[in-house]
């Protein structure tokens, strides 16, 4: 891996990090408290070519790569997780799956609006019985003619209710497991497509997770992603990519963490001195600037093997994990420097303490991350 970034790599870093500073910091505090999406930043984003990083320009994208995708995630998700997870939902699960998967036609007719955010894209692959086990499919797809006529319902679905492009995944043959499983993508706009229901959450208040239902929707045979039967690999190869951008979320969760806590260990004073000046503060804060560094690393090493084309199966999931839980330590840590101030919402790292959690839950748990990560090294990969 080139630890030398690029000038584009750079320069889009440079530009996520101005608008995280003089945009999103405000977001973040509001949409916390209103659970407002954030539709004014997130258009700004596509204007700024934030939501088409790595889509080429052919097809009106920004035409970078995962390295400087990944930078750009842990940007905005130091100033606003939510915006951070809305960001990475659509570019990683929403428009991905087309470009790595999707035919030419698929490709010209929905990546040029997804690249500007003129649509939004989700991915439903979760449902009631079917979260960690992806596999356990039960949203039913029958073809009749040229249509497929889908039924069914998917749960917390990020960006379900803002999207206009979903990439659903459905069970065409239910008798092969997940080999009958099939990726459609389908314009939310399609009458029998519906938003059941919005959680309510602990963290990330501004990004909508959605139950979807869908009662006789019929979607064009044409909009099938590959074949009939690809869709749980291409569910698995979209989560690889996937998985780098929630770690790039959790990477900028904890430095804000560690940043917060800088600046208040050093101004904070007890027993006639700045709490900074006690080892156990230090000690924590070197703990976490180690472990956001070496989740950096990571992160970019995954980034690097999918740019190069490259299997990022184990490395994604080492770099989600990893990042996942120094999010979690960090932002405990951020609000344990804090004592009693932190637990006030006073201060931002009671924020980042909540909005921390999820990132070891979606797009595969610790534990999920865990079996993959062990199932590729027992492969010896
Ligand atoms: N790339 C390509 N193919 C893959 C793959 C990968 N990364 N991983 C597995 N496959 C293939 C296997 O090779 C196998 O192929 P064959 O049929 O040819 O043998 C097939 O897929 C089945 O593989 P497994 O037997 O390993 O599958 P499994 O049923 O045991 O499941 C799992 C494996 C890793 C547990 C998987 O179900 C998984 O990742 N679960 C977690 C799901 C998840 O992350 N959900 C997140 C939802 S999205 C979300 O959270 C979005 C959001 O809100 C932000």
């Amino acid at each position: 891996m080139d630890l030398e970034l690029t000038e584009a790599q750079r320069g889009a870093r440079d530009i996520a990090r101005r608008f995280a500073r003089e945009r999103l910091e405000r977001v973040g505090v509001e949409v916390d408290r209103t659970h407002v999406f954030p539709a004014a930043a997130i258009a700004e984003l596509g204007k700024l070519g934030m939501l088409g990083v790595f889509i080429p320009e052919e097809y009106g994208g920004a035409g970078l790569d995962n390295v400087a995708y990944a930078l750009v995630l842990e940007e905005l998700s130091v100033e606003c997780a939510s915006t951070g997870v809305i960001v990475s939902a659509h570019a990683s699960l929403g428009s991905w799956p087309i470009l790595g998967t999707g035919s030419a036609e698929q490709k010209r007719r929905y990546l040029p609006k997804m690249a500007t955010g003129e649509a939004l894209g989700c991915f439903a692959l979760t449902e009631p019985q079917a979260g960690s086990d992806a596999a356990g499919q039960k949203t039913r797809a029958v073809l009749d003619g040229d249509t497929y006529v889908v039924n069914g319902t998917k749960n917390f679905i990020t960006n379900g209710p803002e999207a206009g492009i979903c990439i659903l995944f459905v069970m065409t043959a239910p008798d092969q497991g997940h080999q009958g499983i099939s990726a459609l993508i389908v314009e939310t706009a399609t009458p029998g497509f519906a938003v059941t229901r919005i959680e309510e959450k602990m963290g990330i208040n501004g990004s909508h997770s959605a139950q979807l239902a869908f009662t006789d929707m019929r979607v064009p045979r044409e909009n099938l992603l590959m074949k009939e039967g690809d869709g749980f690999k291409i569910a698995m190869k979209t989560l690889d990519g996937g998985r780098i951008g929630i770690a790039a979320q959790a990477i900028g969760i904890a430095r804000a963490s560690l940043e917060a806590s800088l600046k208040y260990a050093q101004e904070r004073k007890a027993f006639g001195r700045p709490i900074a000046s006690n080892q156990a503060i230090q000690w924590k804060l070197a703990d976490m600037a180690v472990e956001i560094d070496a989740a950096r690393l990571l992160t970019l090493q995954a980034a690097t093997l999918k740019d190069a084309g490259r299997p990022c199966t184990k490395y994604s999931a080492m770099a989600k994990l990893f990042a996942a839980e120094t999010a979690m330590k960090s932002a405990t840590e951020a609000v344990q420097i804090h004592g009693g101030y932190g637990y006030t919402k006073e201060f931002k790292v009671e924020r980042y303490f909540r909005d921390a959690k999820i990132t070891e839950i979606y797009e595969g748990t610790s534990e999920i991350q865990r079996l993959v990560i062990s199932s590729q090294v027992l492969r010896g990969q």
